[in-house]
C-alpha cells in the first residue's frame, strides 16, 4: 500500500518534469530573452525575430532601437531610450514629437482612438486626458478654469487640457484623448505644449492565457471575433 502511493507520486513527479521537458523543448525555437543593442535583455512579448513575439523590436536601429506598436498609440514604431523592466519600457514617439515641435495637435482627433491587443494590456503614463468639445458651446460650469486650460487653435473644435492634475470624466458632448505629459512640469497654467512629452513610460502585461500559449511552443492569435486563440501548427501537445 505505502510502496504503490510511493510509486504513484514519483509517477506524478516524472510525468510531470516529462512535461516540463516537452514545454522547454517545444519553446526553445525562440530564445528565452534576447540581448538589444544597450537596452539589456528583452523578453516575450517583445522579439527580434518573426514569430517569437507579439511586438517586435528591431535592436539595429539607430540612434536607438526600435519597438513597432502597431497604431498604438499614435503611430507604427517609437524609440527605446531605456528598459525600465521586464515589462515597461521608456520610449519616444517621433510622431508625437513632430506633432509637439509644429503645434499640430487638431488632427491627433482624427486618429482612431487607442488600438485593442487583445493578449496584452498597455498604459503609458505619466498622462494627462485632453477633451475635444464644441466650439461654441460654453462649458464654464462642466471644466472649471482654474483647473483646465482651453486651447483654441483648431478649426472645429477645442481642446481643454488639465493644467496640473485635474482628471474629471469628461463632459457631455465632449471626447477625452489620453496623452502622454511631461515629467518635470508641475506648475500650474501651462501651455499645452509644455503639458504633452514625446517621451514617456509604457509597460504591458500579457494574459495569462497567452503567457501559457507561448510557453507551449504556439503563437497568440485572434481570431474576428476578437477571441483568443492558440496556434499551435504542426506541434500539438
Ligand atoms: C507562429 O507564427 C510564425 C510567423 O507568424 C510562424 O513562422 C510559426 O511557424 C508559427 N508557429 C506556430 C507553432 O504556429
Ligand atoms: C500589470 O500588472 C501589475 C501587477 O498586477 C499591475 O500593478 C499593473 O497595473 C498592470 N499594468 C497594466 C498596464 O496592465
Ligand atoms: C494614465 O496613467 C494612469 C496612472 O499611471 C494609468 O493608470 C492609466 O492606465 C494611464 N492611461 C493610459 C491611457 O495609459
Ligand atoms: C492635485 O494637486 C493639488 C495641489 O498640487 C493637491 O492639493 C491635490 O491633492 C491633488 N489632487 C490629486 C487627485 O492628486
Amino acid at each position: 500500500m505505502v510502496f504503490s502511493r510511493r510509486a504513484a507520486s514519483s509517477l506524478v513527479v516524472y510525468v510531470f518534469l516529462f512535461h516540463i521537458y516537452i514545454l522547454h523543448s517545444v519553446d526553445s525555437q525562440c530564445p528565452r530573452q534576447f540581448q538589444c543593442g544597450n537596452l539589456g535583455n528583452l523578453e516575450f512579448p517583445l522579439a527580434n525575430s518573426p514569430g517569437c513575439g507579439l511586438l517586435p523590436v528591431d535592436c539595429g536601429a539607430l540612434p536607438n532601437p526600435i519597438i513597432h506598436l502597431d497604431n498604438y498609440p499614435f503611430s507604427p514604431s517609437y524609440e527605446i531610450l531605456k528598459k525600465s523592466s521586464p515589462n515597461e519600457l521608456f520610449i519616444r514617439s517621433p510622431f508625437l514629437e513632430r506633432v509637439l515641435h509644429n503645434k499640430e495637435i487638431c488632427n491627433l482627433f482624427l486618429r482612431p482612438p487607442m488600438p485593442h491587443f487583445p493578449s496584452i494590456s498597455m498604459s503609458f503614463f505619466p498622462n494627462i486626458t485632453l477633451f475635444k468639445c464644441a466650439k461654441y458651446i460654453n462649458y464654464d460650469n462642466e471644466i472649471p478654469q482654474d483647473i483646465y486650460g482651453n486651447y483654441d487653435g483648431c478649426d472645429s473644435f477645442n481642446i481643454y487640457y488639465p493644467k496640473s492634475n485635474g482628471s474629471l470624466p469628461p463632459p457631455k458632448g465632449c471626447s477625452a484623448l489620453p496623452l502622454p505629459s511631461n515629467l518635470q512640469c508641475n506648475s500650474d497654467s501651462l501651455d499645452l505644449f509644455y503639458r504633452l512629452s514625446a517621451d514617456y513610460h509604457l509597460e504591458w502585461n500579457v494574459s495569462v492565457d497567452c503567457l501559457n500559449c507561448h510557453r507551449g511552443g504556439g503563437n497568440c492569435t485572434t481570431k474576428t471575433d476578437n477571441e483568443f486563440r492558440c496556434e499551435k501548427g504542426t506541434i500539438s501537445l
